[in-house]
């Protein structure tokens, strides 16, 4: 395990699953972790989990990352609170599949996925350059290979909307995202890489009673537990091999190929100003 003693770790989406393993995983090496969560009881039962594996004492905040003007004050209350920011982990997410439209009619996966976590990078950047040097990690999806392009003319993924390819487009969103902020800290002495955790037993699908159920069932026999899933993440926040190296994807602990898609610069730099203009 790398040591990460006196090092400052942001995780969203701490409350369950991959986020939790991941927060659990940097107090283990000696970081002192902040995480963030959208019910105060699940992530309150989460700070006492990460409390209980040991280091420095961690603390802990909610948010809704489909309210913007929520993740705004996010931020606000984290540059507040934290002296230095050394990681931040983008690990919130959520599978839905039901369309609803949220802030300015954009439909709520995306909104989630994509642009909370890009306002509070935003947020939080002059923080992590203040810090350097800094890692951003954002948890991306295999899944964002199955499509061929992002559909930026469409954030309100209008009718026929299907749940699985709402969340594809928002990780394609996750990896386009990392790499053109990756472009923009050059020479900052903060590095930005997207992540694709495995295949993992979580309640990522509890909208869907009949996917929770399956992905039960074949979760128990095929899928990695929370804790797997975390190790990329952590292996992108902690490898003292990846020290400076920056915009790239890393699956199973090592570094893999996103889709051409995902690696299309002028779709990546598109994004960035489009969630700009949503942001402003
Ligand atoms: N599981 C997999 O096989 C898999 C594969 C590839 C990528 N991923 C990605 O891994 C990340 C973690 O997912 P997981 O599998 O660990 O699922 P999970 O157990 O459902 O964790 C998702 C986390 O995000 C939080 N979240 C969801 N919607 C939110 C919102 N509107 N505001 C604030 N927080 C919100 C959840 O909070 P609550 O506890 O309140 O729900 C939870 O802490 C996600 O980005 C997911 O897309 C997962």
């Amino acid at each position: 395990m790398h040591d990460l003693s006196g090092r400052v770790c942001v995780v969203t989406g701490a409350s369950s699953g991959i986020g939790l393993e991941t927060a659990k995983g940097l107090a283990a090496r000696g970081a002192t972790v902040c995480l963030v969560g959208r019910d105060p009881a699940r992530t309150a039962a989460a700070l006492e989990e990460v409390r209980g594996v040991g280091g420095p004492e961690p603390s802990a905040l909610t948010v809704d990352f489909s309210r913007i003007a929520d993740v705004r004050r996010l931020a606000d209350e984290l540059l507040r609170r934290l002296p230095r920011l050394h990681v931040l982990i983008n690990n919130a997410g959520q599978w839905t599949p039901h369309r609803e439209l949220g802030e300015g009619g954009i439909e709520r996966t995306f909104l989630v996925n994509q642009l909370a976590p890009s306002c509070l990078t935003r947020g939080l950047l002059d923080l992590l350059r203040a810090s350097a040097p800094a890692r951003i990690v954002t948890v991306s999806s295999r899944l964002h290979e199955r499509e061929a392009r992002l559909r930026f003319e469409d954030v309100r993924r209008a009718a026929p909307y299907e749940g699985l390819a709402a969340y594809r487009q928002s990780k394609l969103a996750n990896v386009l995202f990392a790499g053109a902020l990756a472009r923009r800290l050059v020479g900052d002495g903060v590095t930005s890489c997207s992540v694709h955790p495995g295949d993992v037993a979580t309640d990522v699908v509890r909208d869907s009673r009949a996917l929770s159920l399956g992905l039960r069932w074949v979760g128990r026999r095929y899928l990695l537990t929370p804790e797997e899933g975390a190790r990329t993440s952590l292996h992108a926040a902690a490898a003292p091999e990846l020290a400076g190296v920056t915009g790239r994807y890393y699956a199973s602990c090592r570094e893999a190929q996103p889709s051409l898609a995902a690696r299309d610069a002028d779709q990546a730099e598109r994004l960035w100003v489009d969630c700009e203009r949503l942001l402003s």
